[in-house]
């Protein structure tokens, strides 16, 4: 029952969505308005379960709520998913979920998230105003915020070397890049630029070839890149990278990147920590994207303000770290409480 799921928090509602002719099955999460419309973009996801899916829509939409949150946005936090049931996703099925979403009024605010693409956003945006993350157009804010995410973790990555290493620069800080897509390829192009030196793995062996050679980075395995002995290690593919297991091997000062639910358990900041490793919390560091999808959609979208809120990354960051310090606790831990007094709870 929703009301006993280990992971409802109170969120305000959840919405159950089918349409029949379209084969439309969504979970749309509202964890808080608080803020402003709970904006948080929709999955397209194959589930082993409903459950699976119920648990993904609460966590994620709470997610949200602290992201947007701490990212200083007027956005409430909420996410949608929608059950990939098929191989392909049809038009109709992007507009019933369109439609979906307008008939809550501006409550809830979509964008892309995995699975969906800002094409896909602009067949949704045939039936609801509530979208975001359609192509950029006139030098606007928008489009893929692949390149929004990969400038936020660049510089929250520099509060962090700044933090633990004492220093303001990247020349000769060894970073371990895991996962080259739109984000993490981006942060392997600032690093690059800005001297430092690279590690890199992607599943996808083509594209971690192109990058090493590209940017001249040393390339391991998959296996490898989460103990590979160096400053910082930047997780930019999936969730829950941090468990017991790979905390333990790993051999850095530093863990920045912008995977969504980078640690497998509640626990695992705290081991982090005891392992005298700075932590950037996940959804601190990976607010770029968001800060120009909200950009977009409230038509405040110039490049100079969008870059001025992503540029805040940095000091939002250094301000965890140094209460982190001072109070010995874990620096989810703060970004948490910080995240939960912004929203109210
Ligand atoms: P993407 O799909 O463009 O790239 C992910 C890359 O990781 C792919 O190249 C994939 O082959 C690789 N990969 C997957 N599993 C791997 C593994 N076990 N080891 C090494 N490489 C692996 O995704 P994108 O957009 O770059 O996002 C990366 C992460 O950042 C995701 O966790 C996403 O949720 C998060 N994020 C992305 C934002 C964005 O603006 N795109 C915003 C906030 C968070």
């Amino acid at each position: 029952m929703l009301f006993d799921a280990p992971d409802y928090d109170a969120h305000e509602a959840v919405h159950f969505v089918a349409d029949p002719a379209s084969g439309l099955r969504a979970i749309v999460a509202v964890h808080s308005t608080h803020r402003g419309p709970a904006a948080g973009g929709c999955r397209w996801w194959s589930y082993a379960d409903d459950a699976a899916a119920l648990t993904d829509a609460l966590r994620l939409s709470r997610g949200m709520s602290y992201k947007n949150a701490m990212a200083g946005l007027p956005m409430g936090g909420g996410k949608a998913v929608v059950f990939r049931d098929s191989a392909t996703k049809s038009e109709a099925l992007l507009e019933a979920f369109g439609a979906a979403v307008e008939s809550l009024g501006g409550r809830y605010v979509t964008a892309e998230d995995v699975g969906m693409s800002d094409a896909d956003m602009t067949v949704i945006a045939r039936r609801t105003a509530h979208v975001s993350g359609l192509p950029a157009a006139g030098g606007a804010a928008g489009g893929n915020p692949g390149p929004s995410t990969a400038q936020g973790v660049f510089v929250g990555m520099r509060a962090a070397v700044r933090h633990a290493l004492g220093r303001d620069d990247f020349a000769g800080v060894h970073v371990a890049i895991q996962g080259l897509g739109s984000v993490g390829g981006g942060v392997a192009e600032r690093l690059k630029a800005a001297g430092a030196e690279l590690t890199v793995a992607d599943l996808d062996e083509a594209r971690a070839a192109a990058v090493a050679t590209a940017l001249g980075a040393r390339r391991v395995d998959v296996t490898e890149i989460t103990r590979v002995a160096a400053d910082v290690f930047s997780p930019n593919a999936l969730g829950a990278v941090l468990d017991e297991a790979t905390i333990a091997a790993l051999d850095v000062r530093i863990v920045a990147g912008a995977a969504n639910n980078q640690l497998a358990t509640p626990a695992d900041g705290a081991r982090v920590q005891a392992r005298g490793i700075l932590y950037a919390p996940d959804y601190v560091i990976n607010a770029g994207g968001i800060i120009n999808v909200v950009a977009e959609y409230l038509g405040r979208g110039d490049a100079a303000s969008v870059a001025a809120s992503i540029a805040g990354i940095e000091p939002r960051l250094a301000a965890i770290f140094a209460e982190a310090d001072a109070t010995g606790q874990a620096t989810d831990a703060v970004a948490d409480a910080q995240a939960r007094r912004l929203i109210g709870r």
